[in-house]
């Protein structure tokens, strides 16, 4: 019974990319309410196998990278979550300089990237200025490259001076689209209007924009999934990131248990079906949990892979979440290491900035 309704829903999920936010809801029911570990495997085939479908009729087998820059882990929020949190006394608080950051670009574009992510937290250090000054100084040397932002919430005005530097892409994750959720993970100075209206005024400035979820934080339910979706497809934004939720120590939610990984498998699954133009990572976290987690990802649907770019030096302060892959690896190793990821299962790494297509 509860197969045959899962398959009525693919199916329209599959011709339409798109269902109302209690079909999506009904699909996650359907999958994680049957106990039946072959019935499982059945849907997740299934599944996967339409998403791989839509991912090789837009994507073929290219696998697009990103070079990832955390290049500050100071931060003014205090989100329940995550490890770099302003409360959270025991990371050693770091900044790379323009240099470095120049630095890690050069490194990265001889390897091969084309786009450059430079990721941060909310750290007021780095002024629009400073900012604009570092991607300017990028797309001046590359200009074959893509610049993208990660830094979070600022004004609409910065937003449009970062674009007039260059900027082509922005990521910023709605983390819940549930009002109540949201303030279970977030303290009350952060709200989910906020965060939505930023998302808004990046998507009419002309940014290609990413938002985004975590898959299993404390408190997550199918509805609010759903509602995540839903909010997607009124956004549609150009990139999607998803991740399981990976508790850390020293945040008010270290004792709370991780995401699952095959729960953000069948996400991507989905997002994949909903959303056949856009770029989905298979991420860091993802790969953490599973040690051939991004493997998974992208034959779940997934066509992104975004490798640590930072020197290594700092890689170990930039930890979100705890056992964090990667903080041991060089630039280059991590580079052939994902090359070689990706080659074992049929897909190929292209040198080209990867564009939202169409
Ligand atoms: N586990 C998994 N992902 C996390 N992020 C932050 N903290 C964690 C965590 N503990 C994700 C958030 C953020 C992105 C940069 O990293 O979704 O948007
Ligand atoms: Fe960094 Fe595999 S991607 S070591």
């Amino acid at each position: 019974m509860s197969l045959q309704r899962y398959r009525e829903l693919l199916e329209e999920l599959e011709q339409k990319h798109r269902l109302t936010k209690q079909e999506y809801e009904e699909l996650l029911m359907c999958r994680f309410s049957t106990v039946e570990p072959g019935t499982q495997q059945k849907m997740d085939q299934e599944l996967f196998e339409k998403a791989r479908r839509t991912q090789q009729q837009v994507f073929g087998k290219k696998i697009y990278i990103r070079g990832l820059i955390e290049f500050t882990n100071y931060c003014r929020n205090n989100c329940y979550y995550c490890g770099i949190r302003r409360d959270n006394q025991k990371v050693e608080r770091y900044r790379l300089t323009e240099e470095q950051i120049f630095n890690c670009c050069v490194e990265g574009y001889a390897l091969g990237y084309r786009t450059f992510v430079l990721q941060g937290g909310e750290d007021a250090y780095f002024t629009d200025q400073r900012i604009c000054a570092i991607v300017n100084r990028i797309k001046s040397k590359f200009p074959d490259c893509a610049v993208t932002l990660s830094i979070g919430e600022r004004s609409r005005e910065s937003y449009e001076l970062f674009l007039r530097a260059g900027t082509d892409r922005y990521l910023l994750r709605h983390e819940t689209a549930d009002e109540m959720h949201y303030s279970q993970l977030h303290p009350a100075e952060l709200s989910l209007k906020r965060r939505k209206q930023c998302l808004k005024d990046l998507k009419e400035l002309g940014y290609q924009v990413g938002a985004g979820f975590m898959v299993g934080t404390p408190g997550q339910t199918f509805k609010h999934l759903a509602e995540d979706l839903e909010f997607l497809q009124e956004l549609q934004p150009h990139m999607i990131g998803i991740g399981p939720f990976i508790s850390h120590k020293d945040t008010p939610f270290a004792r709370e248990p991780n995401g699952s990984v095959e729960e953000t498998l069948f996400l991507l699954g989905v997002l994949r079906l909903s959303f056949p133009k856009a770029m989905l990572p298979a991420t860091t976290a993802l790969g953490t949990l599973a040690g051939d987690g991004r493997e998974r990802g992208i034959l779940a649907g997934a066509n992104v892979i975004m490798p640590n770019l930072s020197p290594i030096a700092v890689r170990e302060q930039y930890s979100l979440y705890d056992n964090k892959i990667c903080t041991g690896e060089e630039s280059a190793q991590c580079f052939q290491c994902i090359r070689n990821r990706v080659e074992s299962i049929g897909y190929e790494i292209v040198v080209e900035r990867g564009d939202y297509p169409g």
